[in-house]
């Protein structure tokens, strides 16, 4: 089979597209997932997911009782997202297009693996439009690559990610970007970082920020 038709295969195949990501991420995503919804998640929460992929963290978040929003630009990806987490509502739009959703409307909004697939730009819009989009002291949780600090780290966690980086380019035909200065550019838009956990490396790492 050509690589080519695999690649294509996989684009209409969200199961396996969430199987690829558990790989890449080493089974990490999915314990990520888990603590998002139960450590930063209430019920009775108002919830905007960017980028929610196969609705995966959408349903363990609507299990958790709150009230989700889910976004995405793949027609594949929402539809797998209706299946697997019917209580959410989900939306056909692009993350800089969130601003339509309405000011102080969320309490919480998460993304994981999301924000690295978008340009510097975008990803710029998005963080200020979601500072406008969130409630007072509403929260921003982001589960995503950044670049690991240290030369040796540095060093292994780029052997490590050669071979994951091509997996991610097979599995999605994108070329993904750990985010560069990413406390500095939400700080600059008024968020305060309250939570930091790195995960393999510092090469993954899920940060909270809050609106103050
Ligand atoms: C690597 S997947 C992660 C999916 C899911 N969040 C997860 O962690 O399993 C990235 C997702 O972001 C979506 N995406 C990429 N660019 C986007 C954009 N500009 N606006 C909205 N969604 C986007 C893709 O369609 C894909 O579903």
């Amino acid at each position: 089979m050509s690589t080519l038709v695999y690649m294509k295969m996989l684009e209409q195949n969200p199961v396996k597209y969430d199987r690829g990501m558990r790989i890449i991420t080493v089974g990490r995503i999915d314990r990520i997932k888990r603590e998002i919804a139960t450590a930063w998640i209430d019920p009775g929460h108002d919830v905007l997911e960017i980028g929610c992929g196969t609705g995966s963290l959408a349903a363990l978040m609507t299990a958790r009782g709150a009230r989700v929003v889910g976004i995405d630009i793949s027609d594949n990806m929402l539809a797998a997202a209706r299946r697997n987490a019917p209580e959410a509502e989900f939306i056909h739009m692009t993350a800089t297009e969130i601003g339509m959703l309405g000011e102080g409307r969320f309490d919480r909004i998460v993304a994981t693996l999301s924000f690295s697939e978008l340009s510097e730009d975008e990803l710029d819009h998005v963080l200020s439009t979601s500072f406008v989009i969130l409630k007072r002291s509403g929260r921003l949780v982001v589960a995503d690559e950044t670049p690991s600090t240290g030369w040796w780290k540095r060093t292994l966690a780029r052997l490590v990610r050669w071979p994951l980086a091509s997996l991610t380019f097979i599995l999605t035909q994108n070329t993904t970007q750990a985010l560069k200065m990413y406390d500095q550019r939400v700080e600059r838009v008024g968020f305060r970082v309250v939570h930091r956990k790195v995960y393999l490396l510092g090469t993954l790492s899920l940060i909270v920020a809050e609106k103050s």
